[in-house]
């Protein structure tokens, strides 16, 4: 099977514009290629204007597309504000917010500075949030019949998980927003919707959660019951179709894509996968007999 084949037709996002907040790289990035590919205008924000012209360039150059490289640091209101009327300067209006810019590293909590427990959540809740609100004031305002708001968040959303509880606490707050904005403002045709993605190898995410030698010693893939990591075009292809009008009936959702990595962590019995067929014939008699009895 090829799933790195892209899903929808060649004019699915034709007309579209998009904010992708950190688009310069990593998962952004990959998200913002299909987009342009699928005939959008996107917008990549983050605070490196430089890597942002970058990865503009090579994406323009790439897929025909248009691509505005957007400095913008989604912590300071202001900054987003000002990223905004620079995207309704250049294409007119704005259809679709990725709030997929994030900040995460790895540590032992007791070990963190307020500040830096702080600067998690400013960048990923405050920073959604900043993003979305003047996006959404925007549209409500514009009187826009329709607009898409599309999170990236987590399966520890839910679960939580050691040694990232600054992002852990953020991103349940931004899965919190998503499910309460989808319904409060679907009147104004704003959907509001989540990714959830597993193990997707970027260099970006994994130098920060898995420095060292620890990509080797923790090989994510085996903890996935695909026994795979996921590929980028997958991503993409989720979340072109979440942002497309294919999927106009959709919101308040939050999809989880990772090959079912948490339900393994969460069924009490999952980890009897480690038992070979033969020992299956031996438990099977020994539960028979004891019924028996
Ligand atoms: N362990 C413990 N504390 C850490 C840390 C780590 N690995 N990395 C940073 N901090 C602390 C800093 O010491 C500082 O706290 P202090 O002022 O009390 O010392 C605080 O966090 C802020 O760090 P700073 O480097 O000043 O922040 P920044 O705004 O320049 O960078 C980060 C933000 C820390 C999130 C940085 O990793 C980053 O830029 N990430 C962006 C990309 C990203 O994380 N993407 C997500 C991939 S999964």
């Amino acid at each position: 099977m090829n799933f790195s084949q892209k899903m929808l037709r060649d004019d699915a996002l034709q007309g579209k514009v998009i904010v992708v907040t950190g688009g310069g790289s990593g998962l952004g990035r990959a998200m913002t290629q299909y987009f342009l590919e699928l005939g959008a205008q996107v917008a990549i924000t983050s605070r490196d204007l430089s890597k942002l012209t970058h990865t503009a360039s090579e994406l323009e150059s790439l897929t025909g597309g248009t691509c505005l490289p957007l400095q913008c640091d989604v912590r300071h209101n202001e900054e987003v504000e000002n990223m905004l009327q620079q995207v309704l300067k250049a294409f007119g209006k704005v259809d679709v917010l990725l709030n997929n810019a994030a900040g995460n590293f790895i540590s032992p909590t007791e070990r963190l500075s307020a500040n830096a427990f702080d600067t998690i959540i400013d960048i990923v809740l405050k920073g959604t949030k900043n993003c979305t609100l003047a996006f959404g004031k925007h549209w409500i305002d514009s009187k826009q019949s329709s607009a898409t708001v599309l999170n990236i968040v987590t399966t520890y959303a839910w679960t939580g998980s050691a040694y990232v509880v600054p992002s852990a606490t953020a991103k349940a707050g931004v899965l919190a927003m998503t499910r309460s904005l989808a319904v409060e403002w679907a009147k104004y045709g704003i959907r509001t919707n989540a990714i959830a993605p597993g193990p997707f190898p970027t260099k970006g995410a994994w130098d920060r959660l898995l420095p060292g030698d620890l990509a080797q010693k923790f090989n994510l893939a085996k903890k996935v019951p695909l026994k795979r990591v996921g590929d980028h075009q997958e991503l993409a292809n989720l979340a072109a179709y979440l942002v497309s009008d294919f999927s106009a009936y959709i919101n308040g959702e939050v999809i989880v894509i990772d090959g079912g990595e948490w339900l393994k962590g969460a069924g009490q019995f999952n980890m009897l996968e480690a038992i070979p067929e033969e020992l299956w014939d031996q438990l099977e008699s020994m539960i028979k007999a004891k019924k028996n009895k």
